[in-house]
């Protein structure tokens, strides 16, 4: 590939950044990232105050990854401000409460702690319940149910996501890189050739942005900027951020990250910086659907630039406060100072799509986070540069295509089969994936709208 190409990466969040990074590290002269914001941006998946660090996976390929990235984030000086070293845990209910979509957790842990054996990478098993709270005193809850499991992995953590994506913007600033955000940013179109070559992007402010390549990592917002074959949906997760005082943050500090495979909750240490204490629900999330051209698109609230607003369904409140009770009774009764809905652009099998747009042969595709793909921001831009130069193995080139099967089959099917039930790799727990109500796509519209004409006044 010549080096001297200009090349145009729309999204700014940890695939978009972390390619830019990698391919001006490699020689690559001309880039641009565009997006909405400069990053972080407010309301992009990759900006909040924590993400889990983990190699605890299901999967070989991820699991290797994971660890890859873990070493770099442990001992690295650029992520030293961000990231946390605490250890994971993982539990799940053999029988599940009734109302929950059967739980792959069982199955998850079987395999994870599978392949970290495999790897040589250490394990702590977790017999029952009081194994869990002997180990982890600050554990206050008396979690019930049959049959639990558990294991626990030291090797691990959170980063302060908005932290490190800071770091990595700069980065790119220093190797050269352009970034042009706000409207002048804002991509509302492609520009094509009669080949379906992609000649330009159109932008809010009408201009049109040359290149000789274009990468989209848009994130969950992807399936409504370009064709996305039934590739991808876009699903709204639910958070909730509970205000701690100082000293519960110095009594808490020593909570691990804790995941309930049987509902899809987990909950993070306290937050030093900002006194939160953060619960959320790894799940199989909402839609937000509309017509685009003709077609049902689930995609975020996309209207303007906003932080997240303050909203999550009533009956998501009640799961993020039912799973706190299991751990942490003593805060139910405070409730949330806030919640949010943060999105993940889902993929049927939970894999990547780091592949060319089969419509558009200088269009390639970074995307389908699927709730799992922040960990990687040390080595993702390797894997994603590799696959838009082709170089990687075929095995992982295969891995991460695009698929075009996808589209004749009912979405229904896809995307609520069997296979993604699981979430692509078994982590996912908690009630089937469904459209927003009317009034709750009412109330999270209004809110956002709300604080994004607030922010244009500023
Ligand atoms: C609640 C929640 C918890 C999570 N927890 C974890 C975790 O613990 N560990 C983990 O590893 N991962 C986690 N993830 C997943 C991880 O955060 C995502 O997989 C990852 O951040 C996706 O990055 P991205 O670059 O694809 O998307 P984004 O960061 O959303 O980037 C896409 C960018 O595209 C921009 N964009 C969109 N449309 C346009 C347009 N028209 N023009 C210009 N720019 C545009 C957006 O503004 C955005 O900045 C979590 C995700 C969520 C939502
Ligand atoms: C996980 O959730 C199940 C179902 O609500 C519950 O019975 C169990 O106690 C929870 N486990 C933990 C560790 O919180």
């Amino acid at each position: 590939m010549d080096k001297r190409e200009t090349i145009i990466i729309v999204g700014g969040g940890v695939f978009g950044l972390s390619t830019a990074l990698n391919l001006a590290q490699d020689g690559f002269r001309s880039i641009t990232v565009l997006d909405r914001s400069m990053p972080p941006v407010p309301d992009g998946s990759s900006n909040d105050i924590s993400r889990v660090i983990r190699f605890d996976y299901g999967d070989k390929v991820y699991a290797e990854m994971g660890k890859e990235a873990y070493d770099l984030w442990n001992t690295q000086p650029e992520y030293a401000n961000s990231f946390h070293q605490t250890p994971c845990v993982w539990t799940a209910q053999q029988s599940g409460p009734a109302n929950l979509v059967s739980s792959g957790g069982s199955d998850f842990i079987r395999k994870t702690k599978e392949i970290l054996t495999n790897m040589g990478a250490e394990w702590h098993g977790l017999e029952n319940m009081e194994a869990l709270k002997a180990r982890f005193p600050t554990i206050s809850g008396n979690p019930i149910g049959d049959g639990f499991e558990g294991f626990y992995n030291t090797e691990a953590g959170w980063a302060d996501a908005g932290l490190a994506i800071a770091g990595l913007r700069d980065r790119c600033i220093v190797a050269g890189i352009n970034f042009v955000t706000g409207t002048h940013g804002q991509v509302t179109g492609l520009q094509k050739g009669a080949d379906g070559t992609i000649t330009a992007v159109k932008t809010a402010e009408g201009n049109l942005i040359r290149g000789d390549k274009f990468i989209f990592a848009t994130g969950a917002w992807t399936a409504s900027l370009i064709p996305s074959w039934n590739s991808m949906v876009a699903t709204g997760q639910i958070v909730g951020f509970l205000r701690l005082t100082p000293e519960e943050v110095k009594a808490l500090k020593d909570l691990p990250i804790v995941f309930n495979l049987s509902t899809g909750f987990f909950i993070f240490p306290p937050h030093e910086d900002s006194g939160y204490l953060k619960v959320a629900c790894h799940s199989f999330g909402y839609t937000l659907s509309s017509l685009v051209e003709g077609e049902d698109v689930s995609s975020p609230p996309s209207s303007a630039i906003s932080a997240r607003a303050n909203f999550i369904p009533e009956e998501g409140r009640q799961r993020l406060l039912a799973g706190l009770g299991e751990i942490l009774p003593q805060l139910v009764s405070r409730g949330f100072e806030k919640t949010a809905i943060c999105w993940y652009n889902e993929t049927p099998t939970g894999d990547f799509v780091f592949d060319y747009h089969p419509d558009h042969k200088n269009l390639f595709i970074a995307t389908g986070g699927t709730g799992h793909a922040y960990k990687f921001l040390p080595v993702i831009g390797k894997y994603i540069a590799g696959a838009f130069q082709q170089k990687l193995s075929p095995e992982l080139l295969q891995k991460w295509k695009f698929h075009t099967e996808y589209n004749k089959q009912e979405k229904d099917d896809v995307f609520t089969g069997t296979k993604s039930r699981k979430g692509g790799d078994g982590s996912r727990g908690g009630p089937k994936r469904r459209e927003f109500t009317p009034q709750e796509k009412d109330n999270l519209l209004s809110l956002t709208n709300a604080l994004a004409k607030r922010s244009a006044k500023l």
